[in-house]
């Protein structure tokens, strides 16, 4: 036996041709679907492997098969910003939807015609998978699509994802973009052991990956039979193909696992026109069912990689490419009972309280029913078998009566009631939009659902400020309106009075509270729940305006003056994205006495959102320069940094070459810092960057 020690030459070439054995016997066995070793063999080799490299641990490289059992456990994942956005697709449902995306996309591109590919549609969780010569260095989430996760160690225990590629035409960096699912013949045996163990059981074979995946501790990760599949090379340094079509076959040369439908073959077609489209997704509705994987359509891309610049995107989907659903999967079931409740713009919103049915992969207790109008079209009552659709994601909904069921002829129309539910104050019915609503501005449960969305996720994400916490405050008169969680912190004595409080948790409210009042303001937009502003708009909206100040002060001096209005109209509607409904339900909202005093509570009370950069002023001072971001900033996120560089014209990328102009270090750089540092490519601080965005002076032009 060996001493532990540095390896002998030997020893190294040996560890050498066994990874590239391994590697290349899982390729075989989990891409190619074609093995040549036996398992004994594999095992003996693995473990001839993992002696060597236990007693000289510095034979043991990333792209190590031991790799793919799992490492110890993480305390978190740490927070990766994607160097390009991590898009979602539009959807049509039919040849019709599908022909006016084409049409829309000729007309922007003025061609005739233009090739596609047609791909399947994975039904599991998109990964973004990043190599460096040639290895696979970090493998991430989608989070938000800005941001996601590094699961790097997860990723590793995918049998069907390389941890090093093959070939000679492997570029230098690139990430890849893929998809990871829970195989559908091993979805319910896990559940049921699950159960077995007192565990609950997911809903889908997707939350199964999506918990396989964010695993802290990666040897759980490593149990599960998670598959993958990749579908595009992304950000790349190097020459990469041309056409999507090119880069899925560089793909599967390089040693990756395509979107298949039978175990073998890779099912993506070209398709010249939409009758080769149609064809294509045909195959793939008869396809579906004998599937170890769930599809949940076709994806159709526009084969020339050049006309995605060209294209962009609208909001966050893509105009080269869409999605072909296929239909919903339905169920029949019995409607117990119309629920009414009430929404944060005061929309009276009825639902479907059903008998639970299972459909689409889950078991559906609720449906929504839009408005009176959606009951009435569809001829449904309680007591009547009604047939229930889910799709992917989509909320529940019901599709109308069973066979058979019908509404008799002299029924009256249903019609919501004349109160509202939660404060008995009559509604009022706005025929433009068929809603039910109650204006009464102090409707309790208006409110309190205005308070959890402010306070959630997609808005301000107040930690530890969930539904329950924010009733309570509410009926203790504690927070009246948004801005009043901002005065929190002089009422502490009342918070630690609280029933389930105590002074731990106040204090971490009070410091959750405090890290919103620096949220961006698309983020304070979208919590102030105006209609039609959600997170995009919200986006919009905020580089237009400067600050909360400018945000107050859009619909001019005096709120209702005709003029202001006009002006402030005119204004909002020459922003790209934004109409006139939009528009002037931003304004209406503006004009309440009310809200005006929501703003200036949220001022007074130190809520002060970061500087959004204004976009109209096309200031491309970085075009052309090359940009990578490492390390934690202080004054911005470096996904913000990141955003900034674009908005200037420059480009970010993940991995640091030759090509790179500047680097971008804050604290703890790590190794894109050192590799700054070889590549004598000069490396800005955060004060020098931030010089560099505002047009100071002081920094010298990139070396060469
Ligand atoms: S293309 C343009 N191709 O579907 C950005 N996505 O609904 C979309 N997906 O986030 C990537 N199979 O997670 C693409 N063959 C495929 C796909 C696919 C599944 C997922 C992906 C994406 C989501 C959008």
């Amino acid at each position: 036996m060996t001493a532990m020690g540095e390896a002998t030459e030997v020893e190294r070439d040996r560890a050498s041709a066994l990874r590239a054995s391994l590697n290349r016997a899982n390729y075989l066995y989990y891409v190619a679907q074609s093995p040549e070793l036996t398992d004994d063999e594999y095992d003996a080799l693995f473990r001839e492997l993992r002696r060597l490299e236990e007693e000289h641990p510095d034979l043991q490289t990333p792209d190590s098969p031991t790799q793919r059992v799992g490492a110890p456990p993480a305390a978190e994942f740490p927070e990766v910003a994607h160097g390009a956005p991590m898009l979602s697709l539009s959807n049509v449902f039919n040849r019709e939807e599908l022909e006016a995306w084409h049409r829309r996309a000729r007309e922007f591109l003025e061609i005739d015609r233009f090739d596609m590919v047609c791909e399947l549609k994975i039904d599991g969780l998109a990964v973004a998978l990043l190599y460096e010569g040639g290895v696979l260095v970090r493998g991430a989430t989608r989070g938000d699509g800005e941001r996601g996760e590094d699961i790097t160690a997860n990723i590793r225990t995918i049998r069907s994802i390389p941890l090093r590629l093959t070939g000679d035409d492997v570029p230098p960096a690139m990430e890849v973009r893929g998809e990871v699912y829970f195989p559908l013949a091993a979805f319910e045996r896990f559940n049921d052991e699950r159960e077995a163990e007192g565990l609950p059981r997911y809903v889908n074979p997707r939350n199964a990956a999506s918990g396989a995946l964010r695993q802290l501790d990666s040897r759980a990760t490593a149990e599960r039979p998670l598959g993958a599949f990749v579908y595009s090379i992304w950000v790349a340094e190097g020459e990469t193909p041309s056409t999507q079509w090119g880069a899925l076959q560089a793909l599967e040369r390089w040693g990756f696992r395509l979107p298949a439908t039978h175990e073998r073959r890779a099912w993506a077609h070209v398709a010249g026109d939409l009758d080769a489209v149609e064809v294509a997704y045909r195959d793939a509705v008869e396809q579906r069912g004998g599937l170890d994987h769930g599809i949940d359509g076709v994806v159709i891309k526009i084969d020339d990689l050049r006309f995605r610049q060209r294209l962009g995107a609208v909001g966050r989907e893509p105009r080269w490419a869409t999605a072909w659903k296929f239909p919903p999967e339905q169920a029949v079931t019995t409607l117990l009972e119309i629920g009414v409740n009430v929404g944060r713009t005061g929309s009276l919103n009825p639902y479907a309280v059903l008998e639970p049915v299972f459909v689409g992969g889950v078991t559906v207790k609720q449906a929504t029913l839009h408005n009176e109008e959606d009951i009435n079209r569809k001829g449904i009552r309680p007591g009547m078998r009604v047939r229930v659709q889910r799709a992917g994601d989509v909320i529940p909904q019901v599709v109308g009566p069973a066979d058979g069921e019908e509404l008799p002829e002299d029924a009256e129309p249903y019609r919501i009631r004349d109160d509202c539910p939660e404060c008995g104050v009559p509604v009022v019915r706005d025929e433009t939009d068929a809603v039910v609503r109650c204006v009464n501005a102090r409707c309790p449960a208006q409110a309190v659902r205005l308070l959890e969305h402010f306070a959630g996720r997609g808005a301000m994400d107040i930690e530890g400020m969930g539904e329950k916490l924010v009733r309570a405050l509410f009926e203790e008169d504690l927070v009246k309106d948004v801005s009043d969680i901002f005065a929190l912190k002089n009422r502490r004595s009342e918070l630690v009075d609280m029933e389930r409080m105590g002074e731990k948790s106040v204090d971490n409210l009070l410091a959750a509270i405090d890290a919103a009042r620096t949220r961006p303001l698309a983020r304070l937009l979208t919590g102030l729940g105006i209609v039609h502003v959600g997170s995009e708009i919200a986006e919009l909206l905020a580089r237009e305006v400067s600050g909360l100040d400018g945000f107050r002060a859009l619909a001019g001096e005096g709120a209702d003056g005709e003029v202001a209005t006009e002006e402030a109209l005119a204004r909002l509607t020459a922003v790209e994205g934004i109409g006139p409904k939009i528009a002037a339900s931003v304004l209406n909202w503006l004009s309440r006495p009310a809200n005006q005093a929501v703003l200036a509570g949220l001022a007074a009370r130190g809520v002060k959102p970061p500087p959004v950069m204004p976009r109209h002023d096309a200031d491309l001072r970085l075009a052309g320069r090359r940009f990578v971001v490492t390390g934690r900033l202080e004054a911005l996120s470096r996904a913000e940094a990141q955003g900034r560089i674009k908005e200037l014209g420059g480009a970010v990328s993940s991995s640091v070459s030759r090509k790179t102009d500047y680097v971008v270090a804050g604290a703890d750089p790590g190794s894109k810092r050192d590799a700054a540092e070889r590549l004598g490519v000069q490396i800005l601080d955060e004060s020098e960057f931030l010089a560099l965005l505002e047009d100071r002076d002081t920094v010298r032009e990139p070396a060469s």
